[in-house]
C-alpha cells in the first residue's frame, strides 16, 4: 500500500457531501467467502455455466441446489468484518450514503448499513419459480424445494447470469451514481455489467473516484486515488486519516 493513499482518499472522503459505494466480492473476501476470479476464485473450481444459469437450473435444479445449500450453510458461519461496519458508520457521518453491492451474502445490512442496493438478489432468499410466493432465512430447503403455496420449484433468490436485475435496482443504482460527489469501488474486478458501468456514470458527472483494492482492475483508469490493499486494511487507515483531518 502507498502509505499516502490512505491520507489522500481520506482528504476526498471527507470533503464528501454525497458518497456511493460500489461493493463487489473483494468485500466480502476476508469474511471468509470466496471471489469468483482469480487463480483461487469459484469460477476456477467451478463451471459457471452448470450452476449460475437459468438453463443450468432447468437442466438439473438438485445440483444447482446443492451448490447454493452449500454457500447457505457456510453464509451460517460468516460475519461481517472490520470493512463493513465501517461503511455502516460512515453512513451516519455523510450527508447522503449508498452502498450498491453484486454481493449476495447479505453483510452490509448485518454490519448495519441501511442503504443498501442489491444488485444481483441475495442468497438467503428462495423463491417460486412460479407465483408470488419467497421465504427468507438460512433453513436448510431440502435438495429440490418445492413452493408450499403453489407446490411449483423454488429457485435461489440470486440473479444468474443472462436474467433481468431486481425490478428498480439498477435505476435506483445509477441515480445514485450519478448524484454522488464521491464515487467508492471495493473489491471488484468490474468485468460484470450493468454494474460496471457505474463509476463511468459518475466519473463523468465530476465525481471523485476511490479505489480499494489489493490488484488494479478493468476500473482502475477511473481512479483519482487508488488504495491498494484489502479492504479491512484500506477502510481502517482512511479511517484513522479522516479522524485526524478531523481532529
Ligand atoms: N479486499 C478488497 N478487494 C479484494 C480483496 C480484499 N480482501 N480480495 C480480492 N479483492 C479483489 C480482487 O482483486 C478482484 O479485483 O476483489 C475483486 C473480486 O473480483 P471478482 O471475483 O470478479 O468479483 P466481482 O467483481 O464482485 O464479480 C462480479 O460476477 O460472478 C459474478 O455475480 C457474480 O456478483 C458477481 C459478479
Amino acid at each position: 500500500m502507498d502509505e499516502n493513499s490512505p491520507q489522500r482518499a481520506a482528504e476526498i472522503i471527507a470533503a464528501a457531501n454525497s458518497i456511493c459505494v460500489s461493493t463487489g466480492a473483494g468485500m466480502s473476501k476476508e469474511s471468509g467467502i470466496d471471489t469468483f476470479r482469480g487463480e483461487d476464485g469459484l469460477w476456477s473450481r467451478f463451471n459457471v455455466e452448470e450452476l449460475a444459469t437459468p438453463e443450468a437450473f432447468q437442466r438439473d435444479a438438485v445440483k444447482v441446489w446443492a451448490w447454493y445449500r452449500d454457500r447457505r450453510r457456510n453464509l451460517l458461519t460468516i460475519q461481517p468484518h472490520v470493512g463493513h461496519r465501517l461503511l455502516a458508520e460512515w453512513e451516519t457521518r455523510v450527508p447522503t450514503f449508498n452502498v450498491i453491492t453484486q454481493n449476495i451474502d447479505g453483510l452490509h445490512h448485518r454490519a448495519g448499513s441501511q442503504n443498501v442496493i442489491e444488485l444481483h438478489g441475495r442468497l438467503d432468499v428462495a423463491r417460486c419459480t412460479y407465483c408470488d410466493y419467497s421465504v427468507q432465512g438460512l433453513d436448510d430447503l431440502g435438495e429440490d424445494p418445492a413452493c408450499p403455496v403453489c407446490a411449483k420449484r423454488l429457485r435461489p433468490g440470486v440473479v444468474w447470469f443472462g436474467e433481468p436485475l431486481p425490478a428498480g435496482a439498477i435505476e435506483s443504482a445509477f441515480a445514485s451514481a450519478q448524484s454522488c460527489d464521491v464515487f467508492l469501488l471495493i473489491g471488484t474486478s468490474g468485468v460484470v455489467q450493468p454494474a460496471a458501468s457505474l463509476g463511468d456514470a459518475a466519473k463523468s458527472l465530476g465525481a471523485r473516484v476511490v479505489e480499494i483494492n489489493p490488484n488494479t482492475t478493468e476500473l482502475s483508469y477511473l481512479a483519482d486515488v487508488s488504495v491498494r490493499a484489502t479492504c479491512s486494511e484500506a477502510l481502517t487507515a482512511i479511517e484513522e486519516a479522516w479522524r485526524r483531518i478531523e481532529s
